[in-house]
């Protein structure tokens, strides 16, 4: 294994700084043996739609089942086709896909998300729906793709998986859409000690079909089945720990853009980067990830794990590039352009300000030498 002076993520610094509060949890939910949909997972669910902005919020297994679930919700199917971007999580595509729908990928621009002035020319009387994604905790242009929806009459799902208390125009990403999904993967905004994903919507029926969905049918009563459905509920235990997370989770914003500043003024000026996009004043960024880009990308990277600096390619292979997806047909340069030269750099509320500095003059140096 890698030793790194500057980790990518570090969970056990987490819970060495939160001991207390997780082992306390872990005991009262032992002591309980309230597993499954028991009350820290409604009170979870009443808290993130709160947080965000909805009626309601179901929590399920993971952000990928929250957006095939959201799919099959809304009825995309066979026949019907979606428009989502390339340069994202293979769940965003795999999602439409499972449902038996088609994806239909647009490119991006330089904040990494849909361009929105390409998704008109990509509708056909087929396209049913949009997926537009908050990479990096950075809200799509929410105003705009709200606007088209309603012209063509398309759902819109959110994948605000990296965007938990992101904010367009004052508006939490996931509130906009018909449906927001997000995920607890331990290394999102807000992690758990595992899997976990939410679904968001002001839709009562939708709640409701999702609910069902999520535990094979049954809703109010464990004798009356509704529908075939699956078994995604997220465990009461991950909602438990998540719940004592998010009384942290303003605090651990506000650090994340503590952070972002550091690296913005450390590594401004420096030739051959592009920093990551600043906000303005319709943006609230949570940076999910702090991302650079570069042309000489490999070997920055190869040189930050000789300098013991951990970073992350997310990702360096487009979707329309993976040969088995079968999405060759796609042409997407500026999606192929940002694959090519982004590097996530170490963002996480614990990370000291000296690991910040240590990697900035890592970078630095790269470039000086
Ligand atoms: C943009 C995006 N969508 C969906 C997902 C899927 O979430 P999960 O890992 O919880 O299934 C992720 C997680 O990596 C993601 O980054």
């Amino acid at each position: 294994m890698e030793t790194y002076k500057v980790r990518f993520v570090n969970y056990p610094r987490q819970y060495q700084q939160l001991k207390r509060e997780f082992d306390k949890v872990f005991e009262e939910i032992m002591s309980g043996g309230d597993f499954i949909l028991r009350r820290h997972l409604e009170e979870f669910e009443k808290r993130i739609a709160d947080f965000v902005g909805t009626r309601y919020a179901i929590g399920v297994n993971t952000g990928t089942d929250a957006l095939y679930l959201s799919c099959h919700a809304l009825g995309f199917g066979p026949r019907d086709e979606v428009i989502t971007v390339a340069h994202t999580f293979v769940a965003t595509v795999g999602a439409i896909v499972q449902c038996g729908a088609t994806p239909i990928l647009a490119d991006i621009t330089d904040d990494f998300n849909i361009d929105v002035d390409k998704i008109e020319e990509v509708i056909t009387p087929r396209t049913k729906g949009i997926i537009p994604v908050h990479l990096n905790g950075h809200s799509c242009d929410m105003e705009k793709i709200i606007q088209i929806a309603k012209i063509h009459n398309l759902k819109v799902i959110e994948d605000s998986a990296q965007a938990l208390g992101a904010e367009f125009k004052g508006r939490r990403c996931g509130s906009f859409g018909d449906i927001g999904i997000f995920s607890f993967y331990p290394a999102k905004m807000l992690g758990g000690v595992g899997d976990g994903g939410m679904v968001c919507t002001n839709d009562k029926e939708i709640a409701h079909k999702i609910r069902a969905f999520r535990d094979n049918g049954r809703v109010d009563s464990p004798q009356i089945i509704e529908c075939f459905g699956w078994c995604t509920r997220l465990d009461n235990l991950q909602a438990a720990i998540l719940n004592m997370k998010l009384n942290y989770f303003n605090r651990w914003i506000d650090r994340r853009r503590k952070i972002a500043e550091l690296y913005d003024r450390g590594l401004e000026g420096v030739d051959d980067i592009i920093l990551h996009p600043r906000s303005n004043d319709d943006y609230f960024d949570v940076y999910q990830n702090y991302v650079i880009r570069t042309k000489y990308r490999d070997k920055l990277v190869r040189y930050l794990k000789t300098a013991g600096i951990e970073v992350l390619i997310s990702w360096p292979i487009p979707l329309h590039k993976q040969k088995a997806l079968g999405l060759g047909h796609f042409k997407l340069p500026k999606t192929e352009q940002i694959s090519s030269e982004v590097i996530s750099l170490p963002m996480y509320p614990e990370l000291q300000n000296d690991e910040v500095e240590m990697a900035i003059d890592a970078i630095k140096n790269f470039f000086n030498s």
